[in-house]
């Protein structure tokens, strides 16, 4: 107890409020949101061809120069992505813990199912974006998953790793993994940011499906295209 206490009063007020970690857990979700979209809007290039997409690539690490030196906007990038990631994983447990002790006793019925399926999902898909992330970067960004990496030849990486059909499958199943989380976190951001009303909440809705599915469907293009024999 006093542990607790003393940890949570080394913590700033508003977030040791309940409104202030969801908030945190909407702001670092954004930022994440932010990246995946134009993540997904930049791996569109790869239809361009090997040459443009890896120029495409190149132009990613000199982004801001000279004003940053080569490769740094990306390291900036890079660093705010992981703090944004530890973040909103730390505000996602604290919350859980926070609701599992003000409710030790399950219900023996739920009344809100909908909303218990989609924090559950929200929770294990979590997990499973985690691991993606993980084995994506070892894959794509560094190398050491992908027995066909060449550093520098993004195009080539891409189909190196994705032409093994159990991968792209994988990468299939966590792109839905991650376009399930963001209809729900983009759903639940705009509740936290006071956007719900009962008349809003059917718009939110579709919104929030429309934009998991827009970047679902971009995503997948890409593996789906190489199991198909595209290479340039
Ligand atoms: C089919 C889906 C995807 C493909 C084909 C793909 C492809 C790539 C490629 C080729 C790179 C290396 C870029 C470079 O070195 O210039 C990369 C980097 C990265 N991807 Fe993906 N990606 C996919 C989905 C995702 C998703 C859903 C996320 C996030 C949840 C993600 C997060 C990242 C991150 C964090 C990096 C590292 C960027 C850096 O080097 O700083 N990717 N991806």
């Amino acid at each position: 107890m006093t542990t607790t206490l003393a940890r949570s009063g080394r913590r700033p007020a508003a977030l040791r409020s309940t409104v202030g970690r969801k908030q945190l857990m909407a702001v670092t979700g954004v930022l994440w949101f932010g990246f995946v979209f134009l993540h997904m809007v930049g791996m569109l290039k790869f239809f361009t061809g090997p040459e443009s997409f890896d120029h495409y690539s190149h132009w990613l690490r000199t982004l801001f120069s000279p004003l940053f030196p080569h490769g740094w906007f990306l390291w900036l990038q890079r660093g705010g992505l992981t703090v944004a990631l530890l973040l909103h994983i730390w505000a996602a447990t604290s919350l859980t813990r926070q609701s599992r002790r003000a409710r030790p006793v399950r219900y023996a019925r739920t009344t809100n199912v909908q909303a218990t399926y989609a924090s559950r999902t929200m929770r294990w898909g979590g997990v499973i974006i985690l691991l993606f992330i993980v084995y994506h970067l070892l894959d794509l960004s560094m190398g050491p998953a992908n027995p066909g990496y060449v550093r520098g030849e993004v195009f080539r990486n891409t189909v190196a790793s994705l032409e093994r059909w159990p991968v792209a499958i994988a990468y299939l199943l966590a792109v839905g993994a991650v376009c399930l989380h963001l209809y729900h976190g983009v759903w639940s951001a705009l509740q936290t940011m006071g956007a719900n009303s009962p008349k809003r909440d059917a718009m939110i809705r579709r919104v929030s499906k429309t934009v998991g599915l827009l970047v679902f469907v971009g995503f997948a293009s890409v593996p789906v295209a190489i199991l198909l024999g595209y290479r340039g």
